[in-house]
């Protein structure tokens, strides 16, 4: 079996090189490039599991190379790559498709999803299933959503109430809406890539960020601030993405078997995410990060101060989606404070 330790060994070689492992001659090579770490990350933990799998399951027909921590490509770059033929899967968060697609503006709303359930309930619904083709046209397939978790604030001071956030400067992907949500803040957004967020913390580039207990405790961010909040205000999620020419390119068997592992990985550790992000919690309190809890009134106010911002994007996201998703968080039975009074 050509397993993990076999890429990874691979990965690392002596040069800093990728090699192909897991490949051998006259396999169709799929390089898989992704921006997390290969362990403590939800998309890091799947996508060694997929090539694992495909790895063993289609050994002599197709490999996949999974290369972590932007050691191919950032997610500035990986699209385009993409494009070009230069790299085969990604799975960037869905803040990263703005010069694709608006329709992914949906999931940085903030407020919309409580939790990881309403993402799901959505993305299986024939709304959410619809999106994943939304950028057809431009040459990209989505294949799959995959979760990484509920995001939280953080910052050099403490955090309980919007006004607290006033002036600052927040690291944000480059999302409209979450930039729309950090200005409703009255504070400060600045786009700047994962790989780069450590030290802007840390030298006071930005103050403060927003990203998932894993990406948060992944990439110690606990340690250069004052301390996490946990606001639960947006989601952070995946799509896996290929170029169409690509799919289209395989053999029917090898592109139909090749789809049904990512299908079945898919299902499974989305079902295992909430866990992974509740051990990076716990994590980040045993390394003796700061996490603050809102009351039910304080969070209201997060609420009150941010959801407004629906109302610039819901002709870019659609109604109907829009309505779609806020069925399925009502159906998750934990709607947020507000939710049914966005501005706009
Ligand atoms: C971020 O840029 O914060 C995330 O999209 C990184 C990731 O892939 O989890």
């Amino acid at each position: 079996m050509k397993g993990w330790a076999t890429v990874a060994a691979a990965l690392l070689g002596m040069t800093g090189q990728a090699v192909a492992g897991p490949c051998t001659p006259g396999d169709i090579v799929v390089k898989f490039a992704t921006v997390v770490s290969a362990t403590d990350n939800p998309k890091g933990i799947a996508a060694r599991i997929f090539a694992d799998r495909v790895n063993h399951e289609m050994a002599g027909k197709l490999c996949v190379i999974v290369y972590p921590d932007s050691t191919l490509y950032d997610d500035d770059s990986v699209l385009q790559a993409m494009l070009q033929g230069d790299v085969q899967l990604a799975a960037p968060s869905l803040s990263k498709f703005e010069a694709f697609t608006k329709v992914f503006r949906l999931f940085d709303l903030p407020f919309l999803f409580p939790d990881l359930q309403a993402v799901d309930a959505f993305e299986t619904s024939p709304a959410g299933a619809r999106m994943k083709s939304s950028m057809a046209g431009r040459g990209l397939a989505g294949l799959e959503f995959w979760h990484s978790g509920m995001k939280q604030f953080s910052a050099n001071r403490p955090l309980l109430h919007p006004g607290d956030a006033k002036g600052l400067k927040f690291r944000i992907q480059p999302s409209e809406v979450i930039a729309a949500s950090i200005r409703a803040l009255e504070a400060h957004p600045l786009s700047i890539a994962f790989s780069d967020v450590p030290d802007a913390l840390a030298t006071g580039v930005v103050d403060g960020q927003e990203n998932t207990w894993s990406n948060i405790y992944a990439q110690k961010l606990y340690a250069v601030q004052d301390g996490i909040t946990e606001t639960n205000h947006g989601v952070l999620e995946y799509l896996v993405v290929t170029s169409a020419d690509f799919l289209r390119s395989l053999p029917p068997d090898i592109r139909s078997q090749f789809l049904d592992i990512l299908h079945q990985v898919t299902v499974e550790r989305n079902a295992a995410v909430t866990a992974v992000e509740a051990r990076s919690r716990a994590a980040i309190i045993a390394a003796g990060g700061r996490i603050r809890t809102l009351t039910p009134a304080e969070r209201a106010e997060w609420v009150a101060a941010m959801q407004p911002v629906w109302g610039q994007f819901r002709s870019d996201v659609g109604p109907d989606n829009l309505a779609a998703a806020e069925a399925a968080a009502r159906q998750t039975g934990t709607v947020q404070t507000g939710a049914d009074a966005p501005g706009g």
